[in-house]
């Protein structure tokens, strides 16, 4: 099984990140992962998660949000500014990161090198090793200066997969706009699990020769 590394920072959308973690932990990957201070703050609001910054207080509140019983995977989690944790390393052999959701501040310091906190280095780390890298930005509009660095990451290896879940489904759930969400990034990441569905044509099939003639 494989190591991942979980990076949530301070944009909406703390949903996906439960959605991303307890698959990545049932399916029996090892996670380690990494909250930036804004990104507390964003689960405390969105999620009802308080955390408190003590990564050994944090660790069994993290576990329960996610809902995840009798997984095979392991579960590590570290401060944002532990900076020499094993992540901050190359030679810390991982399979991807994921940073779910991507502020617009986490992925200008990404896209242009400035890793001063633990999440925005094992980011560089990823793209320095030409290792998988998805980044789940959530921001509307976006400027100019959000394209740009979505280019940066993009012509540096990086994924760019912005949270904006489809309709083909025809949701009745909120679930489901989150599974939409997630199912991409842990498919991304060559992670097998259930929760993407793949859109197999319109049930019942509504194509006719007469209808393109
Ligand atoms: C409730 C809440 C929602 C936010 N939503 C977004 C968002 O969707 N996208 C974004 O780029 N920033 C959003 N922000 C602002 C970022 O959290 C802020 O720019 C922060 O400095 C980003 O820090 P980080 O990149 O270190 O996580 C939000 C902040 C809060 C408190």
């Amino acid at each position: 099984m494989g190591i991942y590394v979980l990076g949530i920072a301070g944009a909406s959308g703390a949903p996906y990140a439960r959605r991303v973690l307890e698959q990545m932990l049932l399916t029996g990957h090892d996670v380690k992962a990494v909250i930036t201070d804004a990104g507390r703050k964003v689960l405390e609001v969105e999620e009802d998660l308080v955390l408190t910054g003590n990564t050994e207080a944090d660790t069994p509140a993290v576990l329960a949000w996610a809902q995840v019983n009798n997984y095979s995977g392991t579960f590590e989690l570290y401060h944002h500014k532990d900076v020499a944790s094993p992540i901050a390393s190359g030679s810390f052999l991982i399979d991807g990161m994921a940073v779910v959701p991507c502020s617009g501040g986490t992925l200008g310091r990404i896209a242009h090198g400035i890793s001063n906190g633990l999440l925005e280095r094992a980011a560089d780390v990823c793209i320095k090793e030409r290792r998988r890298l998805v980044l789940v930005p959530r921001e509307m509009p976006v400027s100019l200066i959000h394209l740009r660095n979505m280019t940066a990451v993009t012509e540096a290896g990086a994924i760019v997969l912005p949270a904006s879940p489809g309709f083909y489904h025809k949701p009745t759930e909120i679930s489901e706009l989150i599974d939409m969400v997630a199912g991409r990034i842990l498919a991304s990441l060559g992670i097998e699990s259930t929760v993407m569905k793949p859109w197999l044509g319109p049930e019942p099939s509504t194509y006719s020769e007469e209808g393109i003639q």
